[in-house]
């Protein structure tokens, strides 16, 4: 899939782009041509992470991969959202935030969703930075096969939601430069819970079925 006209020239910033998430998203975005910023809470860390991910990808402390992003995708865990997005809600301010944080715990059972007071970790987000665009994305999609260099194409739908309609179109852009993943608008942002929740399913299937199960929506 080719990079749209809306996202070329676009640099994309990962905030806890040392983890699987963050890394295995940034590695696809690379690989489509797009210039990505790790973020980390130590630079080092990120650039030499950056360093084993082919393309043009490098590392900074957060708040530089923030300000230099124009979409900034959040993929840290739910434990530290509120604290790093209030940190770095200035840097942040103007842009399209794309967060694909789950707020899980888990147990003996397996994983469950936690209640969150905003309603999602997207709408805590969009209550944080009110200066900016903030979309969620990216949920179910597995960093396992996102980390994959051998994998050559990812076989997922991906739910993007948000309220405005210009950044859905470009989360869903972006998406759709991963080969096999399509972008599918989902719903605005108070919808998030179910698509965050979700996932706790997700994981179940995945401990039943041994596998790094996606989700096709059928008929659009
Ligand atoms: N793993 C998946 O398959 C997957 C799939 C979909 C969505 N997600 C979501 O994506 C997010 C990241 O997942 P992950 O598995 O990559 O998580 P992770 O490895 O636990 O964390 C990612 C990075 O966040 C940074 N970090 C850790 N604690 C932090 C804190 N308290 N404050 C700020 N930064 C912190 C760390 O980087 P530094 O130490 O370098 O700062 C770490 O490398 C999660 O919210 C998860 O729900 C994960």
């Amino acid at each position: 899939m080719t990079v749209s006209d809306a996202l070329r020239g676009r640099t994309v910033a990962v905030l806890g782009g040392t983890g699987p998430q963050g890394c295995g998203l940034a590695r696809r975005f690379a690989a489509a041509g797009l210039d990505v910023v790790l973020g980390s809470r130590d630079a080092a860390r990120a650039e030499s992470t950056a360093a084993g991910l082919p393309g043009r990808v490098r590392g900074a402390a957060n708040a530089d991969a923030a300000a230099a992003g124009d979409i900034v995708v959040v993929a840290v865990p739910w434990d530290g959202h509120a604290e790093l997005l209030t940190e770095l809600a200035p840097a942040l301010a103007g842009k399209v935030v794309v967060d694909c944080v789950n707020p899980l715990g888990f147990d003996r059972q397996g994983a469950y969703a936690l209640a969150v007071a905003e309603g999602s970790a997207a709408q805590q987000a969009a209550a944080i930075l009110t200066g900016s665009t903030v979309v969620g994305a990216f949920h179910h999609v597995s960093a396992v096969l996102l980390e994959d260099p051998d994998l050559d194409t990812v076989d997922t739908d991906v739910l993007v939601l948000g309220d405005d309609r210009a950044a859905t179109d470009l989360v869903q852009d972006l998406a759709a430069v991963i080969p096999g993943v399509r972008g599918v608008y989902g719903g605005r942002l108070r919808n998030a819970h179910q698509v965050e929740a979700f996932t706790a399913n997700l994981i179940s299937v995945n401990r039943r079925y041994k596998a790094h199960a996606g989700l096709r929506v059928t008929d659009v």
